[in-house]
């Protein structure tokens, strides 16, 4: 028997936990305990007076039960003479998008709810580009609610075209429009009385009978490795799951990104010696030749490995509340590899309704665009279109852990290819001992007017004393050329800082000790300044002085425009500074002395 997945999407209150509800109910998937609770339930938070309310067995938790909304993807299981379903309820409020994605990435079809009586929403059109970007090929139009418009074909027909007009772009193999109730159950197992003018499959004869078997050829042996399984020195078993393609004892593989060929030697499924393991098996392999694997590494057909770079084009789904920055670093999780990615540019964002390509510096919750990033390590993949698990990632916020972006490669960048890191004869430690010094990058982080810039400038001159080689970096000078074209938007700071941290890192190269004087605000930016230096070349120093101090100065006037509004996202006041918690050296201004402050320094230089 086969297993259909599918998912079930649509704006709030368009009746997905109802239906789903009805579809288990009807094809008695409920078992007698869940029933006694669900009357029970029914008569406790039920919206349906002394009927049961059929949606309060699909919104599985307390919180959506009270607020009326269904707020966590929860996957459902049921089966039929015909089949098998795994289906995944996913929300429909705005901000849910993401369990929406989660649950896009394992389907094949996708069931697209609209309440007759509202048609065609925003919220319609961006899930089904969304269920079109997730490479989704089938989709169900359920028009749902069609009791409350009077069963009404015109009502139907006007909803289809107007759906028709906007899917047509996104190529979906197949569009199958149901008019239905999940209230009644009208057309959902049982053909409708009330439409008689439909003359189409139910719901679930749909359901049973769609063939969304995939017309593209079956893909190349792949399988990420999970872990590698060494219970003693004599066996050495790779574990993970088989991403796509077929695989036998003897077969010729290779170890990516390090290229090793060698052979299957043995192909467990549990305990048990297959003959072959296919696409979707959870496997151990083991191989002829001692060869270096481990987790993230991808094993591959020897004769047609797939890609390798460092530089894609992709889609991307932005699903956090904090808008994504172009040049910040994100952790990024494909297949069973964790890796640090940038977004080096936004090409175009999607107009959801229109599917216009329109201009973005950032992007917000919700928002699609393509792409172009790296990441800091090569990467094996395939384009998404041609195997989901190599092709798909998801972006992390390295500081807070959240799931921030849900992403589908679509081709690396040719130039990243023809690029190789130039070796010249003259280097940092040769540059270094000309200079009898050793290259740092000393970076100074506060508010402004915190005393960064004054700090560094006295710190400098006695370095110079020393006969040291320094430069200072200072943000105001650095911004009135290199960046002159920044302004302070969290994007534009996020660049600043890239851009310096880059410049240091040169300046370090040639030897010199850098001083850097950049409010820096954001520690993931510091965090990826330091992250371009080895562990004792970069010293962070925290200018420690108390805003209210800072204001009482005010040098350069800017606190007070910014009191009066004159000036927007001034750090402290209506833009962040995320203080550093460890920073190398941290000077309290308001208990020292600038000599104090310059002794310290000098004293805590490693
Ligand atoms: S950073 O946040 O991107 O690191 P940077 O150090 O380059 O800032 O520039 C800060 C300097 O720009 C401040 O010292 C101040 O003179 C000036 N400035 C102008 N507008 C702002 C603003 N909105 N916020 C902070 N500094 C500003």
């Amino acid at each position: 028997m086969d297993t259909l997945r599918f998912i079930t999407c649509g704006s709030v209150d368009d009746g997905k936990s109802t239906l789903i509800g009805r579809l288990l109910f009807e094809s008695k998937a409920i078992f007698d305990d869940q029933l006694a609770a669900l009357v029970k339930d029914s008569a406790q938070y039920g919206t349906q007076g002394t009927q049961m309310d059929l949606a309060l067995l699909v919104d599985g938790l307390q919180a959506e039960r009270e607020q009326g909304i269904t707020i966590d993807v929860a996957y459902r299981f049921f089966t039929t003479d015909e089949r098998r379903f795994v289906v995944a309820d996913t929300p429909g409020h705005e901000q849910y998008t993401r369990n929406m994605a989660t649950g896009a990435s394992t389907a094949s079809l996708a069931v697209i709810l609209i309440d007759a009586r509202k048609g065609v929403l925003v919220q319609t059109r961006r899930h089904s580009r969304i269920v079109a970007m997730m490479g989704i090929q089938h989709v169900v139009l359920a028009v749902n609610k069609m009791d409350l418009v009077g069963f009404d074909e015109a009502t139907l027909d006007a909803i289809v075209a107007d759906y028709r007009s906007f899917a047509s772009s996104l190529g979906f193999a197949s569009l199958q429009v149901i008019p239905l109730s999940g209230l009644t159950g009208d057309n959902v197992l049982m053909p409708s009385s009330s439409m008689p003018w439909y003359s189409g499959p139910t719901l679930l004869q749909y359901l049973n009978t769609v063939d969304t078997r995939s017309t593209q050829p079956q893909g190349s042996f792949r399988m990420p490795v999970q872990w590698v399984n060494r219970p003693n020195l004599d066996f050495r078993g790779f574990c993970g799951r088989v991403a796509s393609g077929t695989l036998h004892p003897g077969d010729a593989v290779r170890v990516l990104p390090s290229g090793v060929q060698t052979r299957i030697k043995a192909v467990l499924l549990g305990f048990d010696e297959v003959a072959v393991a296919e696409a979707g098996d959870a496997v151990t392999v083991t191989l002829v030749d001692e060869v270096d694997a481990s987790r993230g590494d991808v094993l591959v057909a020897a004769e047609v490995p797939p890609e390798v770079a460092d530089q894609f084009e992709a889609k991307l789904l932005w699903m956090s509340e904090h808008a994504l920055a172009p040049g910040r670093q994100y952790l990024m999780k494909q297949a069973c590899k964790e890796i640090t990615a940038t977004i080096t540019d936004i090409k175009y964002r999607v107009d959801v309704n229109s599917g216009a390509h329109l201009a973005a510096k950032v992007l917000g919750l919700n928002e699609i665009a393509v792409v172009n990033m790296s990441t800091s390590a090569p990467l094996v993949f395939e384009p998404y279109a041609v195997n989901r698990t190599l092709g798909g990632f998801i972006l992390i916020d390295k500081l807070t852990f959240e799931t921030v972006g849900a992403g589908m490669i679509d081709f690396a960048l040719r130039r990243a290819n023809n690029i190789h890191w130039q070796a010249l004869e003259l280097n940092k430690a040769t540059r270094a001992a000309q200079k009898h010094q050793t290259p740092r990058c000393i970076w100074f982080t506060g508010l402004s007017g915190s005393g960064k810039s004054t700090i560094a400038n006295l710190l400098d001159k006695r370095l110079y004393a020393e006969g040291r080689h320094t430069y200072v970096l200072d943000g105001d000078n650095v911004r009135h050329g290199l960046n002159r074209n920044l302004g302070f938007t969290e994007a534009d700071r996020v660049e600043n800082i890239r851009r310096v941290a880059e410049v240091a890192r040169l300046m370090v190269d040639a030897g010199l000790v850098v001083l850097v004087s950049f409010i820096s605000p954001f520690a993931a930016e510091r965090a990826m300044a330091r992250s371009l230096f080895g562990p004792e070349e970069f010293v962070e120093v925290f200018v420690d002085t108390p805003i209210e101090e800072c204001e009482r100065r005010d040098v350069k006037g800017l606190y007070a425009k910014a009191r009066k509004g004159e000036l927007k996202n001034f750090t402290g006041i209506d833009s962040p500074y995320e203080a550093p918690s460890q920073a190398d050296v941290h000077l309290q201004t308001a208990m020292l002395t600038l000599d104090q402050c310059v002794d310290q320094l000098m004293a805590s230089l490693p």
